[in-house]
C-alpha cells in the first residue's frame, strides 16, 4: 500500500472500527512482535530464550514489522485477534501513546485481562491489576511509600548504606576471580533488593526470592496454569512478617508508617516492588556493557561520585539502558468504555499494547535510535516529543522509577569507582555504542576487571 493510502486509512468514517489486520499481517505481528515478549517470560524471565531472542535480535525484528505496518496501514491504531473472542489494538503512534497513558485509568485501564492472568498468581489485590475504584486507594499508597516524586527517598542513607555494602562483598568476588559475571551480580542485586524493601534481616531470606520466583513463572503462564495458593499463602506471611519488624530505613517500616484504609492491602503491593527490581537488574547489568563500551562516559560518571547518591550520569546511563532495551516492553491498557481514533472505533473491553521498542528505536523518525545518547535523559526533554515510555507515563507511570534509578547508578557507581570492566565472550559484545543490537541478553555477559589507583588511572591485576 502506498503512503497516501495508508493516509486514507487514517481518516476512515469514526463511526467504523479501527482496521483489523489481514490474515498475513496477523501471522507476521504473532510472529515478529508479540512472540519474543511473550516467549522470554512477561513476568521472569527465562535466559534460554532471551539468549535465543538475542540471537535472531528478535526485538529489531520487532520494530521493522512495526515500521512496515504503519506504512501499510497508516500511523492509526489497527486491531489483531490474540486469542477468540478477544479484541487488541497496537498502537503505532506516539501521539496515541500519549493519550491512552495520560487517559488512564478510564478510560484506559492498566488492570487489563491478561496483566490480570499473570498478576494474580502472587498479587491480585496489587495497584497494577485493581478497579478503577480500588486504584484510588493503592496508587498513593503506593506513591507515598515509594516517594514517586523525590529524586532521592528519605530512607536514601539505609538504601545506600546496604548498596555499598554489598558491592563492597561482589568486589571480594571479583577480585579473586578477575571477573564479573551474571551469577555473582544477580546474587548481590536480590540482596540489596531484600535488604532495601524488606530490611536488613531480609538479606540472605532466599526463600522469599524464591517463593515469588516460582509464583512469577507460574504468571508467565497466566491463565494457562492454576494458582499455588499454598506457596502464595507462605510468600504473604513471610511479607506480613517483615512488615511487622519494620526494620528501619526499608520500605517495609515505610510501608507500616503510611496510613493505609482498609481494601489497600499493603502486603498485596509489596510483590510488585520486589519482582519489578529483579527487571532493573537485568537493566544495570547491561549498564555496565554500555559503560564498559564507552570509557568517556564511566569516566564522567567517576567524577560525578561524590555527589552520591544524586548521580546524574548515572541514572542517564540507567535511564539509556532502559531505552534501549526496556524491560516492560509490552505496556497494556483495556478500555473501559467504546472509544474513537482518528481512523475508527474501538468497542469497550479492547486491549491496547503499546510496544515499547518501537517507540524507543524507530529509526524512520529518531536519528540517533540506536547509539547510546545518555545525554538524551539529561536535557530537559519535553515528554510529548518523543514516547521514550521505560516507565510508562502519565497517572499509571512506574511509581517506583527514582527509588530503583537511585539503586542502579548507586551500585553503577560503587562498581565503576576502582574497577574498569572489559566485555569478554559473548555474541553481542564487545558493543559498539553506535549501532547498539536490538535485543541484549545480560545473562550471557562477563567482564574481564581491572583495579584502577586511588587517582582512577588503570592499573593492570597484579600490580594490585
Ligand atoms: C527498571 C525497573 C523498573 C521498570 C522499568 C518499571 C516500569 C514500570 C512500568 C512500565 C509500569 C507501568 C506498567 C503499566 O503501565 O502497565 C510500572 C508500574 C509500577 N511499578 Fe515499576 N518499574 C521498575 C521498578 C520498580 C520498582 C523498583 C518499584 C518499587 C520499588 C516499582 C513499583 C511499581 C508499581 C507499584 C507499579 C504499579 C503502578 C500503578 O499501577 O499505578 N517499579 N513500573
Amino acid at each position: 500500500m502506498t503512503h497516501s493510502a495508508a493516509r486514507e486509512h487514517d481518516h476512515q468514517s469514526p463511526n467504523s472500527s479501527v482496521p483489523i489486520l489481514g490474515a498475513v499481517d496477523h501471522a507476521r505481528v504473532h510472529s515478529k512482535v508479540l512472540a519474543s515478549p511473550v516467549i522470554k517470560g512477561p513476568i521472569i524471565r527465562r535466559p534460554k530464550a532471551v539468549g535465543l531472542a538475542e540471537k535472531f535480535d528478535a526485538d529489531a525484528a520487532g520494530v521493522t514489522e512495526m515500521q512496515r505496518l504503519r506504512s501499510q496501514y497508516g500511523s492509526g491504531p489497527v486491531q489483531l485477534k490474540v486469542f477468540p473472542g478477544r479484541k487488541v489494538a497496537l498502537l503505532l503512534d506516539p501521539a496515541d501513546v500519549h493519550r491512552v497513558l495520560n487517559e488512564t485509568p478510564d478510560p484506559f485501564s492498566p488492570a487489563s485481562l491478561e496483566k490480570r492472568g499473570a498478576l494474580n498468581h502472587f498479587q491480585p489485590g496489587g495497584a497494577l491489576v485493581s478497579s478503577v475504584n480500588a486504584r484510588k486507594k493503592r496508587r498513593p499508597f503506593n506513591e507515598a511509600v515509594l516517594q514517586t516524586g523525590r529524586t532521592v527517598h528519605s530512607h536514601a542513607d539505609a538504601m545506600t548504606n546496604a548498596i555499598r555494602e554489598e558491592v563492597d562483598s561482589l568486589r571480594g568476588h571479583i577480585e579473586f576471580n578477575g571477573a564479573l559475571d551474571w551469577d555473582a551480580f544477580s546474587l548481590m542485586w536480590w540482596r540489596i533488593v531484600r535488604r532495601v524493601v524488606l530490611g536488613d534481616s531480609a538479606r540472605n531470606d532466599q526463600q522469599i526470592t524464591e517463593d515469588l520466583n516460582q509464583l512469577r513463572e507460574r504468571g508467565n503462564l497466566a491463565y494457562l496454569v492454576p494458582k499455588n495458593r499454598s506457596r502464595r499463602k507462605r510468600f504473604t506471611k513471610r511479607l506480613r512478617h517483615y512488615l511487622e519488624l519494620a526494620q528501619p530505613g526499608s520500605l517495609a517500616a515505610m510501608a507500616a508508617d503510611v496510613p493505609a484504609s482498609t481494601g489497600t492491602m499493603p502486603e498485596q503491593q509489596i510483590p510488585q516492588w520486589m519482582f519489578a527490581f529483579d527487571a532493573a537488574s537485568g537493566a544495570t547489568f547491561r549498564a555496565v556493557s554500555l559503560l564498559s563500551a564507552d570509557p568517556e562516559t564511566s569516566q564522567l560518571a567517576r567524577k560525578e561520585l561524590d555527589q552520591a547518591p544524586d548521580l546524574p550520569t548515572l541514572r542517564a546511563v540507567a535511564l539509556e539502558s532502559l531505552r534501549l532495551w526496556p524491560t516492560t516492553p509490552l505496556i497494556l491498557r483495556e478500555t473501559t468504555k467504546e472509544t474513537q481514533w482518528r481512523n475508527g472505533t474501538l468497542d469497550k473491553g479492547t486491549s491496547i499494547l503499546i510496544f515499547a521498542p518501537f517507540f524507543h528505536r524507530d529509526d524512520e523518525t529518531l536519528a540517533d535510535a540506536h547509539c547510546f545518547a545518555p545525554e538524551l535523559w539529561l536535557e530537559n526533554r519535553n515528554d510529548n516529543d518523543w514516547p521514550l515510555v521505560p516507565f510508562s507515563g502519565g497517572l499509571g507511570m512506574c511509581p517506583g522509577r527514582n527509588v530503583v534509578l537511585l539503586t542502579a547508578s548507586m551500585v553503577l557507581g560503587e562498581l565503576f569507582r576502582n574497577h574498569d570492566f572489559t566485555a569478554e565472550n559473548t555474541a553481542a559484545e564487545p558493543l559498539d555504542v553506535e549501532q547498539l543490537p536490538g535485543t541484549l541478553s545480560p545473562f550471557s555477559s562477563r567482564f574481564i576487571t581491572k583495579f584502577r589507583n586511588a587517582r582512577g588511572a588503570p592499573k593492570s591485576q597484579d600490580q594490585s
